[in-house]
Formats: C-alpha cells, sequence, structure tokens
C-alpha cells in the first residue's frame, strides 16, 4: 500500500492507472476507521482492480460547535487497518493541501440538503458535496463506495454526481451492525453502559417498523409514530427525527405506494452522543436492507 499526501501526485497515480485500465474503486472516509469503513473496502475490492481509501478529516463540514478539533486521528493504525484490508492506495492529504489560500468553490446540493441531517448541521451538505466532488476530481474513480448508514449523504451525493455529469457510478453499502443491531460508529465508545443498552432501541425501532410493513400495513407515519415510541421508552433517548422519507428525495412520506422506495430515518441523542440510523422499505417488496 502506498501513503500520497499530495493531491497532484494522487491524481497524476490515478491518472495513469486509468491509462493502464485499471479499474479503479474509492472510499472516502475520515480515518478513525472502524468495521463499517472496512466493510466498504471489502465491498470495492470485489469490484475493482485498485482501490483508494482516502483519510481527510474535512473541515468545512464540521459546523462551530462541533467536534472537528477533537475529532480522532489515529493515523498509525487507520494505515494498518487500510493495508490488511487490501487498499492499494492510502490518500491523506492535509487541509493546507486541500484548501490553499484563495480556495472559495462550495457546491450546494440544494433543498434535500437543507432537511433533516443539513436541516440541524447548516453547510454540512455543502461541505460534504464539496469535498467529496474534489476528492472524485483527485483519485478519478469509476464507482466510489459510500455506506447507507449515511443514507442522506448518499442521496445528496448521488444528486451532486448526476447533476454535475460527474461520470462515477455511486455504489451504496449495507450498515454495518453490533451483534445486537446497533451501527457500527466511532462515536458509540462515548456511550456510557447504560446508554449503550439503550441504543439498542434504534434498531428495535427498525425491527418493529419491518415487522408492521412485512404484516401489509402501508401507514408509514402512523409506523413511524410506534417506532419512535419505542425509542422514547428510554428515558434517556431524544429523538432529532424519525420518520419515513422518500429515498430519491428524502422528502417526507404518509403512506406507502407499491414500488415506491422509502427509508425509516432517524437521529437520537442518548447523553451528549448523537446517534443516526435508517431502514430502507421497498413496498411490495419482501424485505428492505
Ligand atoms: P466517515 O464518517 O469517516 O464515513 C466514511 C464512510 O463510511 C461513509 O460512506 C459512511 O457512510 C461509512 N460508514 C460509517 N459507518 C458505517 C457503518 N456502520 N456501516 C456502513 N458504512 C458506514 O462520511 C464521511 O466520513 C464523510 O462525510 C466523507 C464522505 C468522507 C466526506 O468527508
Amino acid at each position: 500500500m502506498r501513503i500520497i499526501t499530495e493531491p497532484t501526485e494522487m491524481q497524476s497515480i490515478a491518472e495513469s492507472l486509468r491509462l493502464q485500465h485499471q479499474f479503479i474503486g474509492v472510499v472516502m472516509t475520515m480515518g478513525a476507521l472502524h468495521e463499517g469503513h472496512l466493510s466498504l473496502v471489502r465491498l470495492a475490492k470485489k469490484k475493482a482492480g485498485i482501490v483508494i481509501m482516502t483519510v481527510f478529516v474535512n473541515p468545512t463540514q464540521f459546523g462551530p460547535d462541533e467536534d472537528f478539533e477533537r475529532y480522532p486521528r489515529p493515523f498509525e493504525q487507520d494505515s494498518a487497518l487500510a493495508r490488511s484490508a487490501g487498499v492499494d492506495y492510502l490518500f491523506a492529504p492535509s487541509a493546507e493541501q486541500m484548501y490553499p489560500e484563495g480556495f472559495s468553490t462550495s457546491i450546494d446540493p440544494g433543498p434535500m440538503a437543507g432537511s433533516f441531517e443539513g436541516r440541524l448541521r447548516p453547510g454540512h451538505f455543502n461541505g460534504v458535496a464539496t469535498v467529496v466532488v474534489k476528492l472524485l476530481g483527485i483519485t478519478r474513480p469509476h464507482f466510489a463506495v459510500f455506506g447507507e448508514k449515511d443514507a442522506q449523504q448518499v442521496a445528496v451525493i448521488r444528486r451532486v454526481v448526476a447533476d454535475l455529469n460527474i461520470g462515477t457510478v455511486i455504489e451504496g453499502a449495507p450498515i454495518a451492525r453490533e451483534g445486537d443491531g446497533l451501527a457500527t460508529s466511532s462515536r458509540n465508545i462515548y456511550l456510557s453502559f447504560e446508554e449503550r443498552q439503550q441504543a439498542t432501541a434504534l434498531f428495535r425501532a427498525i425491527r418493529h417498523a419491518q415487522q408492521e410493513t412485512e404484516s401489509g400495513r402501508n401507514d408509514l407515519a402512523a409506523i413511524a409514530k410506534e417506532a419512535e415510541s419505542i425509542v422514547h421508552a428510554e428515558s434517556a433517548a431524544r429523538t432529532d427525527y424519525l420518520c419515513f422519507v422518500e429515498e430519491d428525495t428524502f422528502e417526507p412520506a404518509a403512506d406507502a405506494i407499491p414500488g415506491k422506495a422509502y427509508r425509516l430515518i432517524m437521529a437520537v441523542r442518548l447523553g451528549s452522543t448523537r446517534l443516526i440510523d435508517n431502514w430502507k422499505y421497498v413496498c411490495g417488496e419482501d424485505r428492505g436492507s
């Protein structure tokens, strides 16, 4: 595995790999790698001849009160994990290399970026969209894998890549979960013992929605309310949002229409930790993912 820090060097390597007809897949991360990130690498390796991983804690997607400075940066551990997962190139630039003096462009992904995560974190998706487009320009991949754990991020990136004719295929990867269903996240370690047990309510809420839709109900708004009461039964849990949205637009959905795809999305605060999770539901199909 080669570690590259200079954007122009990464870009010329990617360019010559393309000239050698290599099929390039990229996995973008902010480091502090865990099983969720590594599952994306495994998926990428199934298809790609060359896998590039990017590790960059992107300052422009953090709000002023968020944890940019405190975000963990265990680079030695990350590069060891990336190497053993079979990453070919690890691209890890500095903020100065990505945003040099004079940098002034920002991509506005439009209305989808202003709801849910975007409403609670103003400017977040502009920062994500801008860095993702930059990293696609630098790594020149044929496809890029993003985790469905961050479903709204995937929807925003698909929108931007389609709108700007970027031509990279965006692959969504299934959510990696702990044994009890809690979605793997670098934030899980901040949970106290009690909060960690209460955190299973998110997956229990998903299971409830799964069971109810499987039994033939299509009243998504009512099912979401029941799912929310499962989360609220945990005294410490507060929901920022918990509802069904349409898969492509992230517009709230009330009743399911056969053949259409929806997503139950949720953001839950447990103490000072904020967890997100979601479940895809295609009306009329046996099971979502
Ligand atoms: P980060 O939070 O480091 O996540 C990197 C990738 O790992 C994202 O695609 C995310 O959805 C995926 N991921 C995280 N936990 C996962 C899980 N439990 N199961 C499946 N995939 C999971 O997301 C970002 O970084 C940044 O916004 C980035 C896209 C790199 C732009 O800066």
